[in-house]
């Protein structure tokens, strides 16, 4: 194991109508900006419920901000903060509404050009602190220091990670979550997914409890999704859900091991050229990373297939081919198709990735092996169609 440090300050009030704790969590004194999204939480009640409960505080509303978030629209918030002198950013909604607050939050207290904040993360020195009330299990951003926001403009799609950015607190309520289309269950359960491989499928390392750890939820995952999918009202299901969300991407199940997160930044790629949706992205990419990294991940695509998907007596390389294949059918049982062609995404988006990403020099991957021209091989892999 690797020397690490983990460091997460954020408070996480799990539970059905824990919504009424932030007013306590939220001193009397601070002038909230409360961000919403387009509209969710005005039609499941979440939006009533926090401002009921915060009727004796100062509330601005921004609402509006985009699923994969829009610098232009974080930036209007940033100009309506300042207007009001806000000086508490309350997130109410998805991974897209906490991460625009976020970056709001290291943008308002920033006197450059917020996007390079985006381009270079070291830029950040200070942020206004965020709370949030999650309404979307999936990406993590309720206890992780992480802001990916998208800028239509120049199709680009990039991450801000700082320690000043972790929520000072997370409302993690999963009755708030019954509202969500299947779709959107569906996804969040792949980006859980995903967040935990890519932090566990790279080489065998001696961390057991890491592993196990990552084992959990991933066995978690696999047991509770076919019984949101199969009855969406079904509030245990959907609560632990939740929480392997959140701990899929915490920072916890990677201490001290090697990661690869390649499968995203091809993903974001994906998502800032044809819009797919960020988990769609994922599903498409992951079976291709795995099978064009095949013999650097071989061992621990085979531990993953023997102590997931009950894969024993299989010998190593067969083990290893049926967990990329287990993999899949698990995505399709969700309803989410694993080829470009499954989201009419035509083949030029292998070349176009590659050039794209081969122009900002990236070396993706565990071992840094995976440059633009890789990625458009592993793409090269998930065409599809006839
Ligand atoms: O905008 P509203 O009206 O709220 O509707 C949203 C949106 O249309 C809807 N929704 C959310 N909660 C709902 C609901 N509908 C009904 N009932 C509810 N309870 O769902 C739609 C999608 O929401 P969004 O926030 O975009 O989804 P998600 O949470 O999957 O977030 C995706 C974004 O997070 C980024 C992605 O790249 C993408 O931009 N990620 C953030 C990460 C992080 N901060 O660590 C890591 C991830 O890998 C990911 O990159
Ligand atoms: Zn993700």
């Amino acid at each position: 194991m690797d020397p690490f440090d983990y460091y997460c300050p954020t408070r996480v009030v799990f539970g059905p109508d824990r919504i009424v704790a932030l007013s306590e969590l939220i001193p009397r004194e601070r002038r909230v900006l409360m961000v919403y999204g387009g509209g969710s939480i005005k039609r499941n009640g979440v939006y009533d419920a926090v401002l009921s409960t915060l009727a004796r505080h100062t509330v601005v509303e921004f609402g509006g901000i985009q699923p994969n978030p829009e610098y232009e629209t974080c930036l209007a918030a940033v100009e309506q903060l300042r207007a009001e002198s806000c000086d508490f950013i309350l997130a109410v909604g998805g991974g897209s509404v906490l991460d625009a607050c976020k970056f709001i939050a290291a943008a308002a207290r920033y006197d450059g050009t917020a996007w390079d904040l985006l381009e270079d993360n070291s830029l950040t020195a200070d942020a206004l602190p965020v709370g949030a009330v999650l309404t979307l299990p999936a990406t993590g951003s309720e206890m992780n220091p992480n802001a990916v926001i998208s800028r239509a403009e120049i199709e680009q799609k990039r991450a801000l990670i700082h320690p000043l950015l972790y929520p000072q607190f997370s409302i993690l309520d999963p009755t708030t979550t019954l509202s969500l289309p299947e779709r959107q269950t569906a996804n969040g359960i792949v980006d859980a997914f995903v967040h935990t491989t890519e932090q566990y499928i790279t080489r065998m390392v001696d961390a057991p409890l890491q592993d196990r750890q990552a084992e959990a939820i991933l066995l978690t995952l696999i047991e509770q999704a076919p019984k949101v999918m199969a009855d969406p009202s079904d509030l245990s299901a959907r609560s632990n859900i939740m929480w392997a969300a959140t701990n899929a991407l915490n920072g916890l199940i990677s201490c001290g091991t090697p990661q690869d997160w390649a499968t995203h930044q091809i993903g974001h790629e994906l998502t800032a050229l044809y819009h797919l949706d960020h988990a769609r992205t994922l599903a498409v990419v992951q079976p291709g990373v795995w099978e064009h990294c095949f013999a650097a991940k071989r061992e621990k695509l085979a531990h993953y297939a023997w102590r997931v998907w009950g894969c024993d007596g299989m010998g190593t390389d067969a083990a290893a081919r049926a967990a990329i294949a287990r993999t899949e059918e698990f995505y399709h049982s969700l309803g989410i198709g694993t080829t470009l062609a499954d989201h009419d995404i035509p083949a030029a988006a292998c070349d176009r990735i590659a050039a794209r990403l081969g122009e900002r020099g990236v070396a993706l991957g565990e071992d840094g092996a995976i440059t633009g021209a890789v990625a458009g091989e592993i793409l090269r892999l998930r065409i599809g169609g006839d």
